[in-house]
């Protein structure tokens, strides 16, 4: 399964933001953010909520579906173009550098190797002001499926079976992702055990940072 096969049917699309999302607007307003970026933004859930109240939103995702999914929810629900929607990797960021005062990223940047991983949080580092935000979801090793399908690198397993078959999971505990973090530049604020709504519910095995870009 690839992301567009998975966002074609509409019960692999999650709909309502999520609770991390939503928490995070009176943060957001206090500290004086304007413009946020949902990486990985795919049916458009996350952006639902921070464009009502008054942020400035771009999103971006690997997928074409996602993104044209996420054009019209975003148009039905808000009846708002004013979104920019950019399809690229989140290794290879279509931002220019410190276009971003938050970058909000739930269940994205797992999805890889290391390697992805990595460059992932280099990136969003780039397209960050200096002071800016991050929020960041990821998959943990206390997941249910952490050592379920092939061990492709540390870490790193690609299963085949369900919506995740053939999707390579990079899972992270709290030091690993902590020392990923500091090495790109960015402050940990918070970092904590998280739940995220799958298909079938909500799963607790995520780790949820909030984090600062230093300099
Ligand atoms: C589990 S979904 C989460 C979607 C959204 N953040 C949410 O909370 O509803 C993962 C999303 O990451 C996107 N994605 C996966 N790999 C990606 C990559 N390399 N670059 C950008 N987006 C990617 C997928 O297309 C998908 O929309």
């Amino acid at each position: 399964m690839n992301w567009n096969e998975l966002f074609k049917y509409e019960e692999n699309r999650w709909l309502a933001p999520a609770q991390l999302v939503l928490d995070s607007i009176e943060l957001f307003k206090n500290a004086g953010v304007q413009n946020i970026l949902d990486l990985g933004c795919g049916c458009g859930r996350n952006i639902i909520p921070y464009l009502k109240n008054g942020f400035t939103v771009s999103a971006s995702d690997i997928s074409e579906v996602a993104i044209n999914a996420a054009k019209s929810y975003v148009l039905e629900v808000c009846n708002s173009d004013e979104v920019l929607f950019e399809r690229c990797c989140m290794t290879q960021l279509l931002f220019k550098d410190s276009s971003f005062e938050a970058v909000v990223s739930i269940s994205v940047i797992n999805h890889g190797f290391k390697e992805d991983v990595l460059k992932a949080i280099s990136e969003i580092n780039r397209v960050l002001k200096v002071g800016g935000f991050l929020l960041l979801t990821v998959i943990s090793k206390e997941h249910i499926t952490f050592g379920s399908g092939q061990l492709v690198e540390k870490d790193t397993f690609i299963t085949d079976k369900g919506i995740d078959a053939g999707i390579p999971h990079h899972f992270m505990d709290e030091l690993t992702l902590e020392n990923y973090m500091t090495q790109a530049g960015f402050h940990i604020e918070a970092m904590k055990k998280c739940g995220i709504k799958e298909i079938g519910g909500i799963n607790n095995g995520h780790l949820c940072v909030l984090a600062k870009k230093m300099n």
